[in-house]
C-alpha cells in the first residue's frame, strides 16, 4: 500500500457520493476506518461500504454537532458535499449558495466545537474562471465564471480565515474534471441526474439514452468544443491520503491543483469513447451551455513539490476503460 493509515478514522463528509466513495476506500484499503457523514440526497446508501454511515445534512448545524460528539477523538475531517453541476448553477444558485456555503460554514462551526482543526477541502479549477493562458497555476487570480465556482471561491475564502483566525490546518484541492472509476467495479460515477460528458457519452454509446448534445463547437480551441484536464477518480483519492500524511508533518495551510496538466477537447474524449468501447457516440450540435469555459487545463508543480503527487492513473484510455467497465457491469452488459 502507497498510505499507512492503520487505525486512523477520518470522517468524509459526502462520502456516500462518488468522489467520496472513492476516497472512502481508499481509506480503508490503507488500514484506515472512513465515518461518512452523507445526507443521501445525492449520494447511494450502497456506496458506503467501508465505515459506518451518519445520515446528517451538512446544513443542520445541532445535528451535525451531535454527529460530531459520537465520534469525539476525530481530528481529520474530508469535506465533499456540494452541489456540482456547472449548468444547473445557473439557474438554481439559491440551491447551489445555501448548500455549498450555508453547508460549509455549518461544518466549519461543528468542527470547530468538536475541536476538529483538519480539513481536506473539495474546491474546483472552476473557481478561476476564463483566461487567455494555461496553464492554470495556484497564484492565478481567482475570477470563477458559474455559479458553481463562485460558491467554491467563498468557502476557499471561509476556510482561509478560520485557518488565520482559529487555527484550522486546511489542504485546499481543486481538482480538475473527476473521471473513471475503481478498478474493482464496485463504485463509480452515478449522478442523477447525469450532466458529464464521459457518463452520459457512454450511456448514449450503449444506447441507453439518445444522443449526447455538444453544447457548443464554436469555441476557440482546435476543433471548436471545450477543452478539459481530466483525472482519475482515484486520483483524486491519493491526492487526499497524501494530504493527510502532510498534516502529520505539520503542513497546515495550502492550495493545490490536481489535475493532470494535459487537456482533451470533447471531440477528442468522444474518440476515445468510440475507441474503447468500439461503439459510435450518436451526438448533434447544440448551443453554448451557460457557465463553461472554453479551456481548462492544470500547472501541477505545486501538488509535486508540497503534496509529491503525480497522477498514476489518469492516462485517458485508462479512464474511459474504468468508467466503461463500472457502466457495464451497472447496465448488465
Ligand atoms: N458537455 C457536453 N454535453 C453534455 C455534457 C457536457 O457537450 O451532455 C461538455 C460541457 O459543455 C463541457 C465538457 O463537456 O464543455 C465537460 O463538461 P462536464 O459537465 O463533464 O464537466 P465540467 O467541466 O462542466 O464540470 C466538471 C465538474 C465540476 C468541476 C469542473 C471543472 O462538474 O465539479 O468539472 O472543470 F468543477
Amino acid at each position: 500500500m502507497e498510505f499507512n493509515l492503520k487505525d486512523q478514522d477520518v470522517i468524509v463528509v459526502g462520502g456516500a457520493g462518488y468522489i467520496g466513495s472513492h476516497v472512502c476506500k481508499m481509506i480503508a484499503d490503507c488500514g484506515g476506518r472512513p465515518i461518512t457523514f452523507d445526507n443521501l440526497s445525492c449520494g447511494h446508501a450502497h456506496a458506503v461500504k467501508w465505515g459506518p454511515l451518519e445520515q446528517v445534512d451538512v446544513r443542520d448545524t445541532p445535528a451535525l454537532c451531535a454527529a460530531f460528539e459520537r465520534w469525539p477523538a476525530i481530528k481529520t475531517v474530508v469535506h465533499l458535499a456540494s452541489s456540482i453541476e456547472v449548468g444547473i448553477g445557473e439557474t438554481q444558485p439559491a440551491e447551489f449558495y445555501e448548500n455549498n456555503v450555508l453547508g460549509a460554514l455549518s461544518l466549519l462551526n461543528a468542527m470547530r466545537k468538536a475541536g476538529a482543526d483538519r480539513l481536506i477541502f473539495s474546491s474546483t479549477c472552476a473557481t478561476y474562471g476564463e483566461r487567455d493562458t494555461m496553464p492554470i497555476r495556484e497564484a492565478d487570480p481567482q475570477l470563477p465564471f458559474s455559479v458553481y465556482g463562485k460558491t467554491k471561491l467563498a468557502i476557499e475564502h471561509m476556510i482561509q480565515s478560520y485557518h488565520k483566525a482559529y487555527g484550522l490546518n486546511y489542504v485546499t484541492l481543486r481538482y480538475f474534471n473527476a473521471s473513471g472509476a475503481d478498478g474493482s467495479g464496485e463504485i463509480g460515477e452515478e449522478h442523477d441526474p447525469e450532466t458529464h460528458l464521459i457518463p452520459i457519452a457512454l450511456m448514449a454509446a450503449a444506447g441507453k439514452r439518445g444522443p449526447l448534445t455538444l453544447f457548443g463547437m464554436d469555441y476557440d480551441t482546435p476543433d471548436g468544443t471545450c477543452v478539459r484536464d481530466y483525472i482519475h477518480v482515484n486520483d483524486i483519492a491519493r491526492a487526499h491520503l497524501m494530504a493527510m500524511e502532510k498534516f502529520s508533518g505539520g503542513l497546515a495551510n495550502a492550495q493545490i491543483n490536481i489535475g493532470t496538466g494535459k487537456g482533451y477537447s470533447n471531440l477528442e474524449i468522444l474518440e476515445m469513447i468510440e475507441a474503447v468501447t468500439g461503439l459510435k457516440v450518436p451526438y448533434t450540435k447544440g448551443p453554448r451551455r451557460d457557465g463553461d469555459l472554453t479551456e481548462l487545463y492544470a500547472h501541477c508543480g505545486h501538488a509535486k513539490a508540497v503534496l509529491g503527487f503525480t497522477p498514476t492513473h489518469s492516462d485517458l484510455e485508462n479512464i474511459i476503460k474504468s468508467a466503461w467497465g463500472f457502466h457495464k457491469r451497472v447496465w448488465g452488459l
